[in-house]
């Protein structure tokens, strides 16, 4: 199946992204939020992002204005209605998730491809409240979507190879290396690498070193491009709670268990750049 059009649920970090990387790669891109004020946020960081791109020689001023006229913003999910490959990028919580995907179902056109671009919860209890499980995979991206590399297309039990390899080669056309996982908590990058950055928040809750030699140790040391805490503060505090909370409830592995400190900060609003404050301050 030709993929021509793509619907975004999501203008956040991660739906705004995705918006760039498609609508850049030549896709018409129609992208919702809940109000306006949230869909004109995310559209402007798109927008920024590829002034920066301009400015730094990456992006010509002509690819700017092409791939900006190519996304339509719009908060009427019935804006959906011919799109060929809708991805969700929308809150980690599997209520709200699967009340787009049984909308979504309804509106879409019974072929159109359904993703999720969930990074923790199970990808076929989403798809279990549409008609079509055959077409709904996870399509993981990283965070910051235009610069990082890497796609995980994630495969449920009731995925057939043919929606498999729509993701792949849709994701081969937007520029990503895509790799396979099958549907379990945190597919492969998360999986790895979430016992890692929560066990850099235990040492230094335990005092073993202060959070700036961590990152300069992880960075330096094993050539990670930035240590847990500065990345940490990138993907958001509350995002990073609420991810391994689903993990932990789903494998009860205590490597998954939540240290203290990250519930503390989630509780009084530390949540990293976001906020101009996680663990790093980012006044400005
Ligand atoms: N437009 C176009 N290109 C841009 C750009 C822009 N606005 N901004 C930066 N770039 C380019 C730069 O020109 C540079 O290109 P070259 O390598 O060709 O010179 C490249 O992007 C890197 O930019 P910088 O040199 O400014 O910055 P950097 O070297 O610090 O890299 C980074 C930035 C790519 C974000 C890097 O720090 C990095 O890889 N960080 C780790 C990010 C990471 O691990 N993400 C995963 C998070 S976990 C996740 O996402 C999973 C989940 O479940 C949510």
């Amino acid at each position: 199946m030709e993929i021509k059009k793509v619907g975004v649920v999501g203008c956040g970090i991660m739906g705004s992204g995705i918006t760039q990387v498609c609508a850049q790669s030549g896709y018409q891109v129609v992208v919702s939020e809940i109000n306006d004020e949230l869909l004109n946020k995310g559209l402007s960081s798109i927008s920024s992002f590829l002034t920066r791109g301009v400015e730094r020689g990456k992006v010509s001023q002509q690819d700017k204005d092409s791939t900006l006229a190519r996304i339509k913003g719009t908060t009427n999910t019935k804006d959906f209605s011919d799109c060929d490959l809708m991805i969700e990028a929308a809150i980690e919580d599997m209520d709200a998730k699967q009340k787009i995907f049984a909308e979504l179902d309804k509106i879409c056109p019974k072929d159109t491809t359904l993703a999720t671009n969930t990074s923790y919860l199970s990808v076929i209890e989403i798809a279990s409240v549409t008609t079509r499980q055959d077409k709904v995979l996870g399509m993981h991206f990283f965070n910051p979507v235009p610069l990082m590399r890497l796609l995980e297309v994630v495969k449920t039990i009731a995925t057939s190879d043919e929606t498999i390899e729509i993701g792949k080669s849709f994701g081969e056309s937007i520029g990503k290396t895509v790799v396979v996982a099958q549907d379990t908590p945190g597919f492969i990058v998360n999986r790895l690498l979430m016992p890692f950055y929560l066990d850099a928040i235990r040492m230094l809750e335990a005092g073993i070193a202060s959070k700036e030699d961590i990152d300069t140790a992880v960075t330096l040391g094993l050539g990670h491009p930035m240590g847990p805490f500065a990345l940490r503060d990138l993907v958001g505090i509350d995002t990073t709670l609420l991810g391994v909370n689903a993990m932990f409830n789903r494998t009860k592995d205590p490597r998954y268990a939540p240290p203290n400190l990250l519930k503390d900060m989630v509780a009084i609003g530390w949540l990293g750049r976001k906020t101009e404050k996680g663990f790093y301050e980012y006044k400005g």
